[in-house]
């Protein structure tokens, strides 16, 4: 992918904000708690979208501080988790003084950083001893039906992020990684939405936005697997990925 279309992708989410909240799946609460532990902690969740994990770790007990650089998904986020602080910023560019926060997560979001200006960004926010922590929802395409969906959608490489352990150097610790079941429940509606919320999809011209959601209709009418059915489980696998932030460096 081109510069040009990386950077229309990346920031296409504010334009499909309330869509990217109805449909995108949340995180499994036992991921939450692996990446952010147990004890409240001040959490800064970088690039938080409309809060999908911000409003699970608020209701995890948890201070939390949202950074968005999307003036749509702020807005989203704001009326959707008021428990939160939000600030407008970027994971390149944090606005909060160093030290100050005892964990980093950034949900589905991490690919998306310039990662050689965020990584010191990062480190330099985190107390020593904090964590950084990374999540993705994975597709599993284990179950026929989701394979020829998403068949249908292509393989596009910024809707998927199989890159496994992400590579950091000190000051960060080594990378410990995790993986969660997770299970999503959409009715026909929902399942559109999940595809039109996609940055891939959002900057279609509608007439080929169009012929794929009907692709997708016709798809749940004659899959064997979703022919009748109202509502359809769509699976996923939660990769997460934790390192410390060593005292040095
Ligand atoms: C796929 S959405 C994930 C949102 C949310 N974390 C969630 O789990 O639903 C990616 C988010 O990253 C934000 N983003 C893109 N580039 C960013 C950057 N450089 N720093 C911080 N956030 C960024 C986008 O505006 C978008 O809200």
């Amino acid at each position: 992918m081109d510069e040009t279309t990386w950077q229309t992708r990346r920031l296409s989410f504010g334009d499909v904000a309330d869509v990217y909240d109805r449909s995108r799946p949340d995180y499994p609460a036992a991921a939450v708690g692996w990446l952010a532990g147990d004890i409240p902690r001040r959490v800064l969740d970088l690039g938080a979208g409309t809060g999908k994990l911000t409003r699970m770790l608020v209701d995890a007990g948890h201070e939390v501080v949202a950074v968005e650089p999307s003036a749509g998904m702020r807005s989203a986020l704001r009326a959707g988790v008021p428990g939160a602080e939000v600030l407008d910023g970027a994971a390149e560019d944090i606005p909060l003084r160093g030290g100050s926060v005892d964990v980093v997560v950034a949900a589905q979001a991490y690919h998306w950083f310039d990662r050689v200006r965020a990584l010191p960004e990062i480190a330099r926010v985190l107390r020593p001893g904090g964590v950084l922590g990374l999540i993705w929802n994975q597709r599993d395409d284990g179950e026929p039906w989701v394979a020829a969906l998403w068949a249908l959608l292509g393989e596009h490489p910024s809707e998927r992020h199989r890159e496994g352990a992400p590579a950091l150097a000190p000051p960060f610790g080594p990378v410990e990684a995790a993986t969660f079941p997770h299970r999503q429940a959409l009715d026909l509606g929902g399942l559109l939405d999940l595809v039109r919320s996609r940055s891939y999809v959002a900057t279609l011209a509608d007439a080929e936005r169009t012929g794929l959601l009907e692709r997708i209709t016709e798809l749940t009418r004659t899959h064997p697997d979703l022919a009748g059915r109202r509502q359809f489980g769509l699976p996923y696998v939660t990769e997460a990925y934790r390192a410390v932030r060593l005292p040095s460096g």
